[in-house]
């Protein structure tokens, strides 16, 4: 375990339009290394990661957000990415973090702090104050995660995947 980023064999960069595709495998294959035992077999057996591509053509053609990817430089492949912006539910002044994976073999090396901190960044820099996330409540790891960037937990809400119904937890950074 890397006490930080290793500058060596990982790097962060802002996504470009022709990152898409990348990040769709990079997502396909989080979600099935994550979510297999939280969200039905079949919903993960199925992503269709071209249609995915073309959606996040959309997401990183949006001025507003911040897209980021995380690049392997020794396997020269993108193993992780974040997408955030203003809070779908409680407004401008408030950040969210959209999104954020990592492949199973790039976990723990500090990515996802790098992430998050760079995200917190942004946010502070457009004027939010506070910042929000969305966890699965049965994605115990995440919930780790969270809690160590020093996230507190906030409100639940019911909503579904694809039809398959979940329980999603927020976590919150009063002051960004
Ligand atoms: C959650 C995620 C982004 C964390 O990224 P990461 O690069 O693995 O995390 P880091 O290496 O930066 O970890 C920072 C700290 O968070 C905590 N942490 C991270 N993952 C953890 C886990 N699985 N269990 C317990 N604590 C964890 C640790 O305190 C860790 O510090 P340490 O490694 O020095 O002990 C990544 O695991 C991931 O992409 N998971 C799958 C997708 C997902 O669930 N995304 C969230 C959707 S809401």
């Amino acid at each position: 375990m890397l006490a930080r980023l290793d500058l060596e064999r990982f790097s962060i960069r802002a996504a470009s339009l022709g990152d898409a595709a990348e990040i769709a495998r990079v997502q396909t294959h989080s979600w099935r290394e994550s979510y297999r035992g939280i969200l039905p077999d079949h919903i993960l057996d199925t992503m269709d990661t071209a249609r995915r591509a073309a959606m996040r053509r959309e997401i990183l053609l949006d001025a507003d957000a911040l897209n980021l990817v995380a690049y392997d430089t020794t396997h020269r492949e993108l193993v992780g990415f974040c997408n955030a912006g203003p809070s779908r539910r409680q407004g401008s002044r408030v950040g969210e973090l959209y999104e954020i994976y990592i492949v199973e073999r790039a976990k723990r090396y500090g990515l996802g702090r790098e992430l998050f901190d760079a995200t917190a960044a942004w946010c502070r820099s457009r004027g939010m104050e506070s910042l929000i996330i969305w966890v699965l409540e049965a994605n115990a790891h995440a919930r780790r995660f969270y809690e160590a960037m020093g996230g507190r937990e906030g409100t639940r809400v019911h909503s579904s995947v694809r039809g398959f119904p979940v329980v999603e937890l927020s976590y919150v950074w009063d002051r960004l």
